[in-house]
């Protein structure tokens, strides 16, 4: 099966076999279909966040769980439970319809609540394990739903367990977040701040805060309907601040924000634009003219073409400044 509308980078991929889940049965007969037929099993949301370097082997599952129910609330909470298959900027939405407030800030990033949380997404100052409350999950072997509080999903940057120890090893099936009933807008990223002033608001509501996010990825990242991508690309790294220190005097300019464990987080956009690669055009790829960390397909890119590109761009950053950029991208 083809996976063309599985995922956002428009390269060729075709499936083995391919499903759509609906229910946590669905998840446990996926598993047993897998295992009685010998099929690897590959679990999607999205597809906002993968690269198809080769086909997929055996059996892909789509997670298509949806429906979002109120657990309990009070005057200033709610407790929500969604499903993993609902399209994470759907939720957003309905959140602000439903003036439950804290996710504004990560309007428009594309993919599935079930995707969020393994990899702590996060944009514009806020990280979703600031409204996580716990998520429930099949456990590959031994088929039993099990529930992961915030502490036991080890959020990090752009990262939890689910990417590290426990990579591979369960099905997300529900998430519950905690969101709060009074607005508390966060400005504190400049984007933000200087979008809601050019748009004339001085005391921004949080519908105001998403339409500004709103406005500031529109006018960077490109839609992936019409140029195929996966958002950024590659981790900002963290260096050790005397080795930030170092390059401040060989680079002056080179931004950096110190982070509290004493090492240095280095935008890679901006490393990746002094090497040249920014706007470039390799083949069927590139490197955003907006947004130098985000890979594009400009048509008719193979997987391969893409990580060849991403594996040049690693060289270059590696050789100027001595800094190996993580994938923050899956690659199949
Ligand atoms: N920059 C450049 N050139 C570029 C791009 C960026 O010099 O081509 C520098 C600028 O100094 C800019 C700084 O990088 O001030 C930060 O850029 P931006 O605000 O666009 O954010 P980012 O660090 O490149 C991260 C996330 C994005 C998230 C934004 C906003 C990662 C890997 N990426 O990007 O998340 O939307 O911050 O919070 O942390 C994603 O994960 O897919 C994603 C899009």
């Amino acid at each position: 099966a083809d996976l063309k509308n599985y995922h956002t980078f428009g390269v060729p991929a075709i499936a083995e076999y391919l499903t759509e889940i609906h229910s946590i049965e669905e998840i446990r007969e996926a598993i047993d279909y897998a295992r009685s037929h010998n099929l690897q099993l590959n679990v999607f949301g999205g597809g906002s966040n993968v690269l198809f370097k080769n086909n997929p082997q055996g059996l892909t599952v789509v997670n298509k769980i949806t429906g979002i129910e109120v657990v309990q609330e009070t005057d200033k909470e709610v407790e929500l439970s969604v499903g993993a298959g609902e399209i994470w900027h759907d939720f957003v939405l309905y959140c602000l319809d439903h003036k439950y407030y804290g996710i504004e800030n990560l309007s428009l990033i594309p993919g599935t609540v079930g995707a969020a949380p393994m990899q702590n997404i996060g944009a514009y100052g806020v990280e979703i394990k600031e409204v996580f409350k716990h998520l429930d999950a099949v456990h590959r072997e031994t088929k039993e739903l099990e529930r992961f509080n915030n502490e036991e999903c080890q959020f990090g940057y752009r990262t939890s367990v689910f990417k590290t120890s426990q990579r591979d090893n369960y099905i997300i099936a529900r998430v519950n977040f905690i969101l709060s009933k009074v607005p508390a807008p966060n400005i504190s990223y400049g984007a933000i701040s200087n979008t809601l002033e050019e748009m004339g608001i001085s005391s921004p509501t949080p519908r105001d805060v998403s339409n500004a996010v709103i406005q500031i990825r529109s006018s960077k990242l490109p839609d992936p309907k019409q140029i195929g991508n996966a958002g950024s690309f590659f981790k900002n790294p963290s260096i050790p601040s005397e080795e930030y220190a170092r390059l401040k005097t060989k680079f002056p300019e080179i931004p950096g924000y110190s982070q509290p464990d004493e090492t240095v987080k280095v935008p890679a956009g901006w490393l990746i634009e002094q090497c040249g690669w920014k706007g470039k055009k390799v083949g069927n790829t590139g490197a955003h003219k907006k947004q130098a960390l985000v890979l594009v397909n400009y048509g008719n890119a193979k997987g391969q073409e893409i990580y060849d590109l991403s594996e040049q761009i690693l060289k270059s950053v590696h050789d100027k400044f001595g800094i190996d950029l993580e994938r923050e991208v899956n690659i199949i």
